[in-house]
């Protein structure tokens, strides 16, 4: 169920159970002063003792439950400890702990209380529409995790309301009822797309194949009211998509080409690709993987995921933007007539590939996902994908590895991945990199040097950008986590939606 949000004071009704209040470690410090009564002089003892016996410190994503057994008029307070100027992302952050604080306790209705002391500093530098929207993600993505699959579908715990109750001295210029509200929209809006993402990326693989995958894209598109065309394997075969058909060929499962066009500013010549990997099991292929760890690969088609979450709110949000949206989508299986190592293919571009490595399909869909891209009238691209297991060993779990051909569009990939707290890492495009994928049989071979498989995988995918302004997000190390974090759940991320929405949303 959707949390329902509302700003302002309470008239009348149910009491909330809980009251968030955000707090410095500075403003913790001056609790149980007597003279300055603050909650409760109880309560204030309370936590100042805790304080002192560095319990509760306030520091970020530390959170302190208070039963207040009738000291205060609700029956708990929750305060969520907040670094001064830590900005947007702090707030998020802090807003995330607060999500799982509440849910600890089950509340169902909590009220978030806006100080002008905390929040001050973030109006004033991104505007208070940015912290409302900052605050209903952090509260609704935190909360978002994978749904299982059991005999009995257990009750599961919702946070149904939130009010963002404004303290006194919280006024206009901290933004009316109506800034409030617009954040609030726009906050709901991309967290239904996140949302969306990480469910489709949590079904398993015998469950989403590239047919089903299809099928949520059409239902996706017919609900946006979105013009979708889906390619199946003898149409793919017309347009000569090798690249697509030999990753499919193994599979009982045919491989598809889908493409979503939203047109939200009809007055531009301008139409941004996305083109999201969506393999939606990824064995390795005659190539074949290990088996441990093997299961995660239903994740291999977050890139897609990314990019269906994107269009979705993109076009809930009315966004002034033209977006082709191509997602190549295949199942990559070894069998008796999957493609092999030593095969040399040829792409919807006319470039030839030989295959070295059947585990490296990823850039062998997206090179055909470019293509189709291209011919369908984009100007600029941007791929995401789950390339490379490569990005996780240079950067972990922490970032999205980027490689670019334009320094502009990776400029504003860079801003907005700062404003939505989704870091964005630029690897070197050097093209020594590249040399490593030379082929004596091919334009290129798909698979080269151990080191720098990261940029080389992204390399491989720029080639077939035809010179356009093109940034390639590899999510290998970002799609899929093995715990929770922050505003993250464990399972599917749906990274990068907010990264692009806010990318393609917002007015340059
Ligand atoms: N989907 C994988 C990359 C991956 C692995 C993402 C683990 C997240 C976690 C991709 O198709 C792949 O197998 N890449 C190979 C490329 C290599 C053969 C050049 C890799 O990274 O090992
Ligand atoms: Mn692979
Ligand atoms: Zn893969």
């Amino acid at each position: 169920m959707a949390t329902s949000f509302t700003y302002g004071a309470r008239s009348g009704g149910q009491l909330p159970e809980a009251l968030v209040r955000f707090i410095t470690e500075e403003q913790l410090k001056g609790f149980g002063d007597p003279a300055n009564v603050i909650i409760h002089p109880e309560i204030d003892a309370r936590l100042k003792k805790g304080y002192d016996k560095e319990v509760f410190q306030a520091k970020p994503k530390q959170t302190e439950i208070v039963s207040t057994l009738g000291l205060f008029e609700l029956p708990y307070i929750v305060f969520v400890g907040y670094e001064d100027g830590s900005g947007l992302d702090g707030i998020r952050r802090a807003a995330a702990a607060a999500a799982k604080a509440l849910k600890s306790i089950r509340v169902k209705h909590a009220e978030v209380l806006l100080q002008s002391t905390i929040l001050n500093v973030a109006i004033t530098e991104k505007g208070a529409d940015a912290v409302a929207q900052a605050l209903t993600e952090g509260l609704v993505l935190a909360l978002h995790d994978r749904k299982p699959l059991k005999k009995d579908q257990t009750d599961r715990f919702a946070l149904e309301e939130i009010t963002f109750k404004p303290e006194a001295g919280f006024d206009e210029k901290h933004g009316n009822k109506q800034v409030w509200e617009l954040g609030i929209n726009r906050g709901k809006i991309i967290t239904d797309g996140v949302g969306y993402a990480r469910d489709l990326t949590n079904l398993p693989g015998n469950d989403l194949t590239p047919e089903r995958l299809a099928f949520h894209a059409e239902e996706l598109a017919n609900s946006l009211d979105l013009e979708i065309e889906v390619i199946d394997e003898w149409t793919a075969t017309e347009q000569r998509m090798g690249g697509l058909l030999s990753v499919g060929q193994g599979s009982i499962n045919p491989p598809r080409m889908i493409v979503i066009h939203y047109k939200g500013a009809s007055d531009s010549s301008e139409t941004l690709g996305l083109i999201g990997k969506g393999i939606t099991f990824d064995t390795g292929g005659i190539s074949l993987k290990k088996a441990p760890g093997m299961e995660e690969m239903i994740s291999d088609m977050g890139g897609a995921a990314a990019v269906l979450g994107a269009v979705k709110a993109l076009a809930e949000l009315k966004a002034e933007v033209n977006i082709v949206a191509v997602i190549p989508t295949a199942e990559n299986m070894p069998s008796d007539r999957a493609f092999k190592p030593g095969d040399v293919i040829r792409t919807m571009s006319g470039y030839t590939v030989e295959i070295v490595n059947t585990d490296a399909e990823g850039r062998l869909v997206l090179a055909d996902g470019l293509t189709t891209a291209i011919r369908r009238g984009a100007t600029k691209l941007i791929d995401v994908a789950t390339l490379t297991g490569a990005v996780m060993v240079a950067l972990g779990y922490e970032a999205t590895g980027a490689v670019t051909n334009n320094d502009s569009l990776m400029e504003e990939v860079k801003r907005a991945s700062e404003q939505t707290g989704e870091r964005v890492w630029q690897l070197p495009a050097y093209a020594e990199f590249k040399n490593n994928l030379k082929s004596d049989a091919a334009d290129l071979k798909n698979s080269g040097s151990r080191y720098g498989g990261a940029s080389a995988g992204g390399l491989f995918i720029g080639h077939f950008a035809e010179g356009l302004p093109w940034v390639h997000l590899d999510i290998g190390g970002t799609a899929w986590l093995e715990a929770s974090r922050g505003w993250e759940p464990k399972g599917a991320t749906g990274v990068m939606v907010r990264t692009l929405v806010e990318l393609a949303s917002t007015k340059k």
